[in-house]
């Protein structure tokens, strides 16, 4: 939708996107000027392949301070953004036939890694009533003993459902039934919270679990580096190996400059990030409330990130056969969001869209202004 609103734009219309999942600041200062520095001292050769000694170093200090997973840096790994090691924790542990878990709805890069590798798609469909979230009960109902993975994403992306330590409680004991489990969780949302609770996260509070754990983080949500590619993963050596391995034949080093660069994010000053959650937090407001206000459309409060998920299950049939064409609809009025359907919505008996509000607000209500028209026209 991203590239079909540029596309639109290119052509002369008037296009407000708020499709894409990237924070609209600008990469901090300091992070620009290490990464000048490196270029200037020609750090432009290759790097290890998991990544400099300071970047590893970076990196453990990020796992431990901002997510409290307390590890040796040998535990450690980066790569081409959060999204290079997701793809290889999974390419390098599924065989063919192998089920993954996935709460849904889903980022939509986890369903097609999952089968890219060989594995099968096990949907653990959750409902906004419950903020999406599901119990160990929901959960032990679809693992089997062929369940590899069970995939958790908190803040989540596209729902903005934050898992308290209760939800990872919940976890736990499930994982302590079927000893072959292993866990990923996806922090890269981790400073984008709105609850002011501290992040709960499997490995922190159950160490005891912490081998059967791959947690994976990055720069590019929270210090806003989105095109640099840098993304951190730490759980257990012989899979940080394995990673690595098959980063040494895929892409090799992450790039050396942007390496730079995230080593600043992490060792640098993180007080600006106070100020984006309140802008954050301000603008998910705006827009929790005049999406409320649309008959037909309804959105719960997320609790991270900078995404709502919208249903809009009451106006799909007649005019619109699915979310899609609504999504198009919307497109029409001006407005490029992402169908539910992409993140696996149906699973949940939802359909909608997910909205960015990575945007000005005056942008937003801009857009909003739309929706509420389009939405009329039906
Ligand atoms: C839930 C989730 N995980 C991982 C990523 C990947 O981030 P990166 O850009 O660092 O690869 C994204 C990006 O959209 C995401 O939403």
């Amino acid at each position: 939708m991203t590239d079909r609103a540029t596309e639109l734009r290119a052509q002369g219309r008037d296009i407000i996107s708020l499709s894409v999942g990237e924070p609209d600041f600008d990469t901090p200062f300091h992070v620009v000027a290490a990464m000048k520095a490196a270029l200037d001292s020609g750090q432009t050769r290759y790097t290890p392949v998991g990544g400099t000694a300071a970047m590893k170093r970076a990196a453990a200090l990020h796992f431990e301070r901002d997510l409290g997973i307390a590890i040796d840096v040998a535990q450690v790994t980066v790569s081409a953004g959060g999204k290079q090691a997701i793809f290889h924790a999974l390419l390098a542990t599924l065989d063919p036939g192998d089920e993954v878990v996935i709460p849904a709805p889903w980022w939509v890069s986890y369903p097609e890694i999952v089968r890219f590798a060989g594995g099968t798609v096990v949907p653990l469909p959750t409902r906004p009533e419950t903020g999406f979230h599901f119990s160990a009960a929901d959960l032990a109902a679809v693992v089997t003993p062929r369940t590899r993975w069970l995939l958790l994403n908190s803040p989540g992306n596209p729902t903005g459902a934050v898992f308290t330590a209760e939800d990872i409680c919940a976890v736990a004991a499930v994982m302590e039934a079927h000893p072959e489990l292993l866990v990923m969780s996806d922090d890269i949302y981790a400073p984008l919270t709105y609850t002011g609770a501290p992040h709960a996260t499997l490995a922190a509070l159950r160490p005891d679990l912490a081998d059967r754990v791959l947690t994976v983080s990055g720069v590019s949500k929270s210090h806003a580096m989105t095109g640099l590619r840098i993304g951190v993963a730490t759980g257990p050596e012989w899979l940080i190996r394995a990673m690595e391995r098959l980063q040494s034949h895929s892409s090799g080093n992450p790039c050396s400059i942007s390496q730079a660069g995230a080593v600043a994010a992490f060792e640098g000053p993180q007080d600006f990030l106070a100020d984006w959650r309140e802008r954050f937090r301000q603008r998910r407001d705006l827009v929790v409330s005049r999406i409320n206000a649309i008959p037909g459309l309804s959105t719960p409060v997320p609790q991270g990130a900078f995404y709502c998920f919208v249903d809009a299950s009451p106006l799909i049939g007649g005019m619109l056969a699915d979310d899609g064409a609504l999504a198009l609809h919307l497109l029409e009025h001006g407005v490029a969001v992402v169908a539910a359907s992409a993140f696996g919505g149906g699973h949940c008996g939802l359909a909608g869209f997910r909205i960015s509000f990575a945007a000005s607000e005056d942008q937003l209500n801009a857009a909003i202004d739309r929706i509420e028209k389009a939405v009329s026209a039906l």
